[in-house]
């Protein structure tokens, strides 16, 4: 019976290693060591031992039992991990499938935009869109422009017929929300503007921010406040703003704003053409009639008004020598923006 006991473990053993999956394992396993597998077979034949020999076979038994239960746990463990390294490298996804595939970014003047929206709203200012298709008495008359009055050929402006236009300036939505608002008041309206002009640094379309402050005693150094803030915050902590008289029809008075030139720190560059100063925008205190023609009193109140183009302000921080690089969408420019 000895003999026995031998061979069937070295049966065993042999059936253990050439098992190569936990299923196989766990059958081998049902065969010698279960209820009624080949062992508790085997232990059937004990009856017909001399009883001075039963405990001395079941001593062999049961460390044989212990030996091959040990055998199973090791393999059992090591086809485990390799079952499960297998399903783990067959499951893999290939999360860089579409490496060197192109993602999209923001066009450079929408995020040119976004950032200068963002900085007025920070500042408290309201945001307000107003029709591209204008009346002449938003985009003209309202704002001190009477018909016939020479300062309509400030802007080259697309006549529609009748009486609408494409709206040459963003300062016709300045009327419409001091039409729909009463002082205090602090609004930008940021939005597509026509006219019929092109070159290096005009396209008969560009985008104008307009903003509008009005409130009991605003003057000229709240304007510049704003200003200086925008300055440093869009070109550099160490730009400087200068004023110079100007006139439009909607503020009096009227000023041109200028700012350092930020590639050369004022001492005269190529792209300040040498005289270390950036034009950025038009402003100035609104004008009593405006205001009136609102139905705000310019006796009460007082405010100010600046406007600017926000493809010159996208193409100042980004060097861009020419607006229709703007409007091509030739995929060599734009990817230059990350
Ligand atoms: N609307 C003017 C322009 O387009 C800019 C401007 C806006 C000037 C507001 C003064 C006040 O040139």
């Amino acid at each position: 019976m000895e003999e026995q006991i031998e061979r069937l473990a070295r049966e065993c053993r042999e059936e253990i290693s050439a098992a190569g999956s936990e299923n196989a394992l766990y059958a081998v396993r049902v065969k010698f060591l279960g209820k009624s597998g080949l062992i508790s077979e085997l232990m059937k034949g004990m009856r017909n031992l001399a009883p001075e020999q039963r405990p001395v076979m079941g001593k062999i038994v049961n460390e044989t039992r212990a030996s091959l239960e040990a055998e199973f746990a090791a393999k059992g463990k090591q086809l485990h991990e390799k079952e499960l390294a297998e399903k783990l490298a067959s499951e893999k996804i290939d999360i860089t499938i579409n490496e060197g595939s192109r993602t999209g970014r923001l066009h450079p003047l929408s995020a040119v935009r976004q950032r200068l929206v963002d900085f007025f709203v920070s500042m408290g200012f309201d945001v307000m869109d107003g029709p591209e298709v204008e009346t002449d008495y938003y985009n003209f008359e309202a704002l001190n422009v009477p018909k016939d009055h020479p300062a309509r050929d400030m802007q080259d402006t697309f006549f529609l017929g009748g009486n609408l236009l494409l709206r040459s300036q963003t300062s016709a939505s300045q009327v419409r929300y001091m039409e729909e608002h009463k002082p205090p008041l602090k609004m930008i309206s940021p939005g597509r503007v026509f006219r019929n002009d092109d070159d290096a640094t005009h396209s008969p379309v560009f985008h104008q921010l307009e903003g509008l402050v009005v409130d009991r005693g605003i003057t000229m150094c709240d304007l510049k406040g704003i200003l200086d803030e925008f300055a440093k915050h869009f070109f550099g902590k160490d730009t400087k703003v200068r004023f110079r008289p100007s006139y439009f029809p909607f503020t009096e008075p009227s000023v041109e704003v200028d700012v350092s030139c930020a590639m050369c720190h004022g001492k005269g560059c190529k792209i300040c053409k040498g005289t270390g100063w950036i034009e950025i925008l038009g402003a100035g205190i609104v004008n009593r009639k405006v205001l009136r023609t609102c139905g705000i009193d310019p006796d009460e109140y007082t405010g100010f008004a600046f406007g600017f183009g926000i493809d010159r302000i996208a193409n100042i921080i980004h060097g861009i020598p020419h607006i229709k690089l703007l409007y091509e969408n030739d995929i060599r420019f734009l990817e230059q923006f990350r």
